[in-house]
């Protein structure tokens, strides 16, 4: 019998990448989410892609009644892999209380209710925020987490402190992934991002200007102190990120953790400046940027990339996709949707 995983925030961007991967690997996927960033026609477009339709439950997590009912619905739930949260940066200082409320009580509902369900494995979608602007490049799992920024980034702080005292006085393990900066999309072009209104991340911007929906792709800034100038991330593409998160189920259902809480950086151990991305997107689609550089922006850091060492050798993944594929798939999923 296949393995059944609850995937919350499913139908999402990472979430709908991972489902994917789950189906693909055997596991039976049932998704909860509560759409206020997605589009329920992503199961349909999950389906497509696999062949599979995951189950589809409609469930507001801050809701503990509705958090139960789906463990109660489906009593052959394996794990957790807990996407559903808000995360845009920007709102998140202007709604503090709307983060705290939707990141904090929705896990603790899926906590409480995989507790009484006797439910014992959680992955959870931590970020590289929690780092700050580090000391030390490549940052390793072991570098200090400094003061958030953001009630967003608070909150990646605060679930992770919740998951790892919750998972060490119960029958729980849990892993924490602190992603990079995920983007590309499916190769299939049927599933990618949804940004909501004008994007506040470079990809969706770029792409947007790219396809004559922006006017300018503003530079946030070329006086860092990095060679070409400009801020420096470790861009993933957002399948192999996905990958991963079948790998930390799976050790996870194979009992092969050390500790009871572990974290993995997942990035690709590179780091790519803006303007890198800028000429790569030009050079692999064979298309001019209009962009401009303009001041920085407040709360950016300057730049940051992963040690990938302790993933790579611990849980034997490994990031595959390089730069290239990440700009390909992403315009392709930026002309999917004009056309559609
Ligand atoms: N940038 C621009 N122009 C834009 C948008 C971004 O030059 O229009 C630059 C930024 O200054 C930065 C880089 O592109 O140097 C990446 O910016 P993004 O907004 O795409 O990503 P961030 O690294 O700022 O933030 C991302 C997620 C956050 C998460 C953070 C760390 O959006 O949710 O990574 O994990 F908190």
């Amino acid at each position: 019998m296949n393995k059944r995983i609850l995937v919350t925030g499913g139908t999402g961007f990472i979430g709908s990448h991972t489902v994917v991967e789950l189906q693909q690997k055997g596991f039976d996927v049932v998704i909860a989410d509560n759409l206020s960033n997605s589009f329920e026609e992503v199961v349909d477009r999950i389906a497509k892609i696999t062949g599979v339709r995951p189950d589809f439950e409609k469930t507001e997590l801050k809701d503990a009644s509705q958090v139960n009912a789906i463990f109660d619905k489906y009593p052959d739930i394996q794990g957790v892999i807990h996407f559903a949260a808000s995360k845009a940066v920007g709102e998140s200082v202007q709604k503090p209380l709307m983060y705290y409320h939707n990141n904090l009580t929705s896990l603790m509902n899926v906590l409480d209710a995989m507790l009484s369900h006797n439910v014992h494995h959680i992955v959870f979608s931590s970020s590289c925020t929690v780092y700050g602007q580090p000391d030390k490049l490549p940052v390793s799992e072991s570098s200090p987490r400094k003061k958030a920024l953001s009630p967003y980034g608070n909150t990646k702080a605060m679930c992770e402190d919740i998951i790892t005292d919750v998972a060490k006085v119960n029958d729980m393990d849990a892993i924490l992934l602190r992603y990079f900066n995920p983007i590309g999309a499916h190769e299939s072009g049927l599933i990618g991002e949804y940004p909501q209104g004008v994007p506040n991340n470079l990809i969706p911007y770029l792409t947007q200007t790219a396809a004559g929906i922006r006017k300018c792709l503003s530079v946030y800034g070329n006086d860092y102190n990095t060679p070409d100038g400009t801020g420096i991330r470790d861009y993933i593409h957002v399948v192999d990120l996905a990958k991963a998160h079948v790998v930390a189920i799976e050790r996870m259902l194979d009992n092969k953790c050390k500790s009871k809480t572990e974290i993995f950086n997942i990035g690709t151990g590179h780091g790519y400046s803006v303007l890198d991305i800028i000429n790569s997107f030009e050079k692999v689609n064979d298309i001019k940027i209009n962009y401009q550089i303009v001041g920085r922006r407040e709360g950016d850091i300057e730049q940051v990339w992963a040690d990938t060492t302790y993933a790579n050798n611990e849980l034997g993944w490994k990031a595959e996709r390089d730069l290239d594929d990440m700009m390909l798939t992403s315009w392709n999923w930026e002309k999917s949707r004009i056309e559609n």
